[in-house]
């Protein structure tokens, strides 16, 4: 198997060998190629990857579930969320998948998403006292893109820590995000600092090992744009010049409202910026836990950046499991150009 950093040039594509997305990842470890889980305890790697593979089990069948009931996955539920969100049944769906491959995975202890953003215990099958896993999650997100038809994603961090109290990004052993559109993929990273691999899955579970993985990296700087909470314009000249310069500079726009896509069209390009800056007319709507520091740290393993403003993402302590956050993820140069107009921000509004 032969694994590639993503170029403008010659973005390299290798079928894996392994039968598992898993079984990939721990074939890996001790290989120089990247996938080395730094930071993650010896003891714990194979756990980690015995998550991740839950992860890509998850990604196929919620995938596969998307297709298959297309035109009902978008119903409404009749209930809200905690955060006042309407459900869908395939946000109900997605986040029983994921627990039933956690579990069944027999290494992670508690989980917690957006769906259901308080700590739950999976009933233990095989999960060892040693290298206890936390994951966090957001099942679907993009909820309001999904009847459009346009692409939504899931979004994961595992952490090997007792309980989620505490947590901040830099402590997390890894992150993944799926992406359900024309192909189904997922970009995972393990480890602190390690490399970030966009794997397209197999739509069949059972031929996960017939996936293609390549490497993926971000340029410090790029011109494409992803502007979120747009709203917040309105009451922040800070963000209003922003959105200017980059027309005035001739950035690319391309935004659909799905984080996910949003976010992880910056690794497949190798470049560019998403942002999410909140005011008091236009609060956050990213939740800390299940969006940004997923997504912070694929971004900053990518040799990408993140920012709430005025700090790395990843540098956030997790106070509790709702709690929201501005959002800037992307190439390094384009980062310190949205906290310099952010941080020069006042509340003035539009004229
Ligand atoms: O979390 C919900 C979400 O759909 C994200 O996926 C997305 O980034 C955000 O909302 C879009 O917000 P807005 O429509 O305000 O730009």
């Amino acid at each position: 198997m032969q694994m590639a950093a993503a170029s403008a040039t010659a973005p390299a594509v290798a079928s894996t060998d392994a039968s598992t997305l898993g079984a990939l990842l721990r074939a890996s470890f001790g290989h120089d190629n990247g996938i080395n889980g730094a930071g993650v305890d010896a003891k714990c790697v194979a756990k980690v990857c015995g998550a991740v593979e839950a992860i890509a089990r998850s990604t196929v069948r919620i995938s596969q579930n998307l297709r298959e009931h297309g035109f009902t996955s978008a119903n409404t539920v009749g209930n809200q969320n905690a955060f006042g969100d309407a459900q869908l049944e395939i946000d109900v769906t997605a986040d029983a998948i994921i627990c039933d491959e956690l579990e069944r995975s027999g290494v992670v202890h508690t989980v917690s998403s957006e769906e259901i953003p308080r700590p739950r215990q999976l009933p233990h099958r095989a999960c060892s006292p040693d290298c206890p896993l936390v994951a966090a999650f957001d099942p679907l997100d993009g909820s309001s893109v999904i009847a459009t038809n346009f692409s939504v994603g899931s979004i994961y961090a595992l952490w090997a820590a007792p309980s989620f109290e505490g947590v901040s990004g830099c402590e997390a052993v890894a992150s993944a995000a799926a992406v359900y559109g024309p192909r189904t993929t997922l970009f995972v990273t393990v480890g602190a600092g390690a490399d970030v691999w966009e794997v397209t899955l197999h739509p069949c579970v059972d031929r996960m090992g017939e996936s293609n993985v390549r490497r993926v990296a971000m340029d410090k700087h790029g011109k494409l744009f992803a502007p979120a909470n747009l709203r917040a314009c309105v009451d922040r000249k800070g963000y209003r010049n922003l959105v200017s310069y980059y027309m005035e500079n001739r950035y690319t726009l391309r935004y659909t409202g799905g984080m996910v896509p949003d976010v992880t069209q910056l690794l497949v390009k190798g470049y560019g910026v998403f942002v999410s800056p909140v005011s008091e007319k236009a609060p956050a709507k990213l939740r800390l836990l299940y969006e940004a520091i997923p997504m912070a740290m694929l971004v900053e393993n990518a040799q990408g950046a993140s920012s709430d403003g005025t700090q790395s993402l990843l540098q956030v302590c997790v106070r509790h499991c709702e709690q929201r956050t501005p959002v800037c993820l992307g190439s390094v140069e384009e980062i310190r150009r949205v906290e310099q107009f952010l941080g020069h921000d006042d509340t003035t509004p539009a004229s």
